[in-house]
């Protein structure tokens, strides 16, 4: 524990606080009247009395209990609330995080610690400050290492903001910020204005059905998480561990937090770069799950297969054009009346449906099956039957179970905070995967989604099944609103503060232990992914594939995901990337949008560009609405073109996005990375929204509008090489250039300093694993430096890259026990002789597996070499140079990828070889 007293440094913005308070103030604050160490040390708990009470919103909670608490070197947690007693918080069991219970804040806090007007609990170890001012309360979270004030709930005299506000169902609190702040992240919706949260805006924090092609409104999932970089490019993380409906009002030098439940739980990441946020961040949330290697293969996806002919046909018609197609994935065509775990004996029979999935199988393909939380309320239906025996379903207010409508008429809802629910859910999907062996399964509609609402709503007599699938034909009795679906302040859902219950369940609906619906809504997503989760685990023992349309904070542990409904447009194609990048800052590395777009009629133009960008998403899948027409590659010659040309590359780059994969699940790393990332000092970065870059290694500048055949794109300092075409090279100084990008191109650099691990293309990822490596080692053109003054450079250059390898059954991506294995490559240049060595880590996996590096391809060679050393000794290898492009090749030199090496060839001899 550090000093605790008075602070000259952030008294004039702290003081004087109650000659701030409004005349209409819906709250006064609270007062801190006790302090006290934690018995651990590393932060405080502090006893917080109501200043004045108001009846704004209901009554104010009395006694507020307060937590600041640091961990390790670069976490704070300040944790507020009610101090007599316990509220509904993230359930442990969604996210296990450490609790707060057994700190107690009472009067006998009183003289334990002093509280002083304003005071600094620090930790030496920690980067951040906690300060306070005792009345009324108020916090500041300090950089520690240049005293940049971070946040602020204090804002005196300004008018801008209340008092610390804390109700039953409405709580409130606010922080300063520098007008210059650039803040990304509070999830999920479509962004026009691209990556950078705008001014004057508001974040609605409530997952809803609603297709992600509406602009600017909450969408399925739910991410309470900011990141804000600081002029000078120093960056922090703020999350809110809170599952309640909120808004987020981001006004130009304030941001206001208002929410309807729960507690205040704030979280402090102090980075300080934007990447040491994430890692931060996740470590907290949950590291992002491994993901078996196939999912990096391109799918295939549609509503709208009206029968397994046409599923058949599709695999067909790629392999007819010689196109790399990974999967092929099962909407809710493929049930039975719509009805989970089932198929449509007419147009899915098994006996039809099992034999295509086993040649699936034997082809190396897989087969992705669609699921809705939804469980049609029949007894003839063995899945309904066994739910309602455990009985897992929710129960609404008057403890009837609660009859919400879906695809297949009335359904009940599963509890998945039942303790029952997780042997009903893993018998069904263990059943049914003995009757289809699916690969992996698509969780749908899990906001969840309900074409109905209302807190009872019920059929008319004799009608189970609507007309419209898609429109609600229950009757809904709205007229009597509880305070739940009602509450005292509404949420700006959708723009239109609409009903709480409004598309989902009613908010008065409980699990089984009596929480709410209204508490648990933004987490039902995630209860059903994790359940989904370990029910695959159980069944296979290996590695699941679950894709999951709504999330919270942390659920990237368990799934992967995709945007949602966008639309064919080319905005949507514009917010996909913004849409993918925020998802990556969530801790969801494994994110793809719909290519070509799902809902409306696609066209050829739209679909080449987005199939150019798609092929460097980090999931790939082109997915169309039944109500437009298809939109499979092979359809136009133009896409196809396209995307064999985007797509074999991709899967030549397969071990490079594997390797990024085991970055995000060892420190959360995003595949799919802006470029703030990149060059977070220079301030014109934290407005691209229209580039981004694989790792840190693969710059990609796409063509995001109609017509357009230039990029203007930004380039971080140093050399990039243009991965299809290695002798157009951009030379860079944090700047912008001006790059063709005609219609059948798409702009994808590599970074000079780097090595990238590839293999050659297959029809699948499978089959792609098992080719030869070649190494891509970009170096500083050998060229530039001859040229250059000696002062400056001595002609040397080096560059580093890594390759990770494993059989991708074992649950999470490691080294250890022989489950993987980890190369470190470096190639370093000095006089024109060049070394590239290899450092194993664990080789034992990769040996057995027989892998060879065959290939290694240099750029920015100036000559060729006269002699090539393998491990010491002269070899023979196969050379061929491209003096164009100072390209080099150095072929079969058949090294084992487990074993250490070095190679080395020397390029300084003026008699050396070209071709
Ligand atoms: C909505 C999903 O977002 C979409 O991908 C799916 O095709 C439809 N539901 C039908 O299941």
């Amino acid at each position: 524990m550090g000093r605790q007293g008075s602070m000259a440094l952030l008294a004039f913005t702290l003081f004087g606080l109650l000659s701030s308070v409004k005349a209409d103030s819906i709250g006064y604050g609270y007062n801190l009247v006790g302090l006290d160490d934690l018995n651990n040390g590393g932060g405080v708990v502090g006893y917080l009395e109501l200043v004045k009470a108001t009846e704004t919103y209901g009554a104010d909670v009395k006694n507020l209990k307060l937590v600041a608490r640091y961990r390790g070197s670069d976490r704070l947690q300040v944790h507020i609330s009610d101090a007599d007693s316990k509220r509904y918080e993230v359930p442990q069991e969604l996210l296990p995080r450490d609790p707060v219970d057994s700190f107690k804040a009472n009067r006998k806090l009183f003289g334990r610690l002093k509280v002083e007007k304003s005071g600094v609990i620090s930790s030496k170890k920690n980067q951040l400050e906690f300060h306070y001012v005792a009345e009324p309360f108020g916090f500041a979270v300090v950089r520690r290492s240049n005293g940049e004030v971070l946040w602020n709930t204090s804002a005196p005299g300004s008018g801008l903001f209340n008092n610390i506000i804390f109700k039953d169902q409405y709580l409130e609190i606010s922080s300063q910020l520098p007008y210059k702040s650039a803040l990304y992240g509070l999830g999920e919706s479509s962004r026009p204005d691209g990556l950078r949260l705008s001014h004057n805006r508001q974040y609605t924090m409530w997952a809803t059905d609603i297709g992600s092609w509406n602009i600017d409104i909450d969408l399925y999932g739910v991410f309470p998480f900011l990141v804000d970089v600081r002029e000078g490019g120093l960056t922090h993380g703020v999350a809110i561990m809170n599952s309640n409906g909120m808004d987020i009002v981001y006004n130009d030098t304030s941001i206001t937090f208002k929410i309807i439940g729960g507690v205040f739980d704030f979280y402090f990441f102090s980075g300080p770069a934007p990447i040491a946020v994430v890692d931060q961040y996740t470590q907290l949330v949950g590291r992002p799950a491994a993901m078996p290697y196939w999912v990096l293969g391109f799918h295939q996806s549609r509503y709208g297969y009206n029968n397994v002919e046409q599923l058949d046909y599709v695999m067909k018609k790629y392999a007819e054009v010689n196109l790399p197609v990974e999967s092929m994935w099962s909407d809710i065509d493929h049930m039975d009346h719509y009805k989970d775990f089932t198929l449509d004996p007419v147009n899915y029979p098994v006996d039809k449906l099992l034999p295509f999935v086993q040649n699936l199988h034997k082809n190396h393909q897989k087969f992705i099956m669609i699921l809705d939380p939804g469980i049609k309320i029949d007894t003839n239906y063995s899945t309904y039957v066994r739910g309602d025996k455990l009985d897992i379903f929710m129960r609404n207010g008057t403890s009837h179970r609660y009859v919400a409508q879906v695809w297949p008429g009335a359904t009940n809802i599963p509890d998945f905070l039942h303790p029952k629910s997780q042997e009903f859910w893993s018998t069904e999907v263990a059943e049914f995967h003995k009757v289809i062996p699916f690969d992996g399964l698509w969780l749908d509609m899990n906001e969840p989604a309900n074409f109905c609402g209302g807190p009872t709503c019920y059929f008319p007599p004799g009608i189970q099944t609507c007309p419209q699938i898609d429109e609600c034909c229950m009757i809904c009795d709205n007229t009597n609103l509880n305070r739940w679906d009602d509450p005292p302040y509404h949420i700006n859902s959708l723009g239109i503060h609409r009903p709480l219950y409004a598309h989902t369940m009613a908010m008065n609906c409980e699990h089984f232990n009596g929480i709410r619906a209204y508490d648990t809504h933004n987490v039902y997503g995630m209860s059903e992914g994790l359940a989904t989760y370990r029910a695959l685990k159980e069944l296979t023992g290996k590695r699941p594939f679950v894709l999951a349309r709504s999330m919270f904070l942390g659920s990237g542990s368990y799934a992967a995901h995709w945007t949602g409904d966008n639309g064919a447009t080319w905005g949507d194609l514009q917010y996909s990337v913004v849409s993918i990048i925020n998802l990556g800052l969530f801790g969801v590395p494994m994110v793809g949008a719909d290519i070509c777009g799902f809902n409306f009629q696609t066209n050829e133009e739209l679909c080449i560009r987005w199939t150019q960008v798609g092929a460097f998403y980090p999931f790939s899948r082109d997915h169309s609405d039944i109500h437009a027409g298809p939109q499979e590659f092979y359809l136009w010659e133009s896409v196809t073109e396209t995307a064999r040309s985007v797509f074999s590359w991709r899967y030549r780059l397969l071990p490079f996005l594997y390797t990024l994969m085991f970055g995000a699940h060892k420190t959360g790393a995003p595949i799919f990375r802006p470029l703030f990332f990149a060059v977070p000092e220079d301030s014109r970065t934290w407005d691209i929204a229209d580039q981004f870059t694989l790792g840190t290694d693969l710059l990609v500048s796409p063509v995001l509008q109609q017509g357009q055949v230039t990029v203007n794109a930004y380039f971080p300092q140093g050399v990039w090489y243009n991965l299809f075409n290695p002798s157009q090279v951009v030379r860079a100084n944090n700047s912008f250039h001006t790059l063709d990008a005609p219609l059948d191109t798409i702009n994808a650099h590599v970074r000079s300093g780097s090595i990238l691990p590839l293999q050659d293309l297959a029809p699948t990822t499978t089959q792609a694993r098992k080719t030869p490596y070649t190494l891509l080692i970009a170096m500083d053109p050998e060229s530039d430096s001859f040229n250059a003054p000696s002062a400056i450079c001595d002609r040397r250059s080096k560059a580093t890259g890594e390759l990770f390898i494993d059989d991708d059954d074992t649950i999470s991506m490691q080294v250890k026990d022989g489950a993987g294995s980890l190369v470190t490559f470096e190639a370093t240049r000095k006089d024109g002789v060049y070394v590239l060595k290899a450092d194993v880590e664990e080789g034992a996996y990769a040996v057995k597996q027989g892998l060879m590096l065959q290939t290694v391809s240099v750029l920015g060679v100036r000559t060729a070499p006269n002699s090539v050393k393998v491990n010491g000794k002269y070899e023979a290898v196969n050379v061929t140079f491209d003096n164009k492009a100072s390209y080099l090749t150095l072929t079969d030199l058949n090294l084992p990828i487990g074993k250490d090496f070095e190679v080395s060839w020397d390029c300084s001899g003026s008699d050396a070889f070209t071709s």
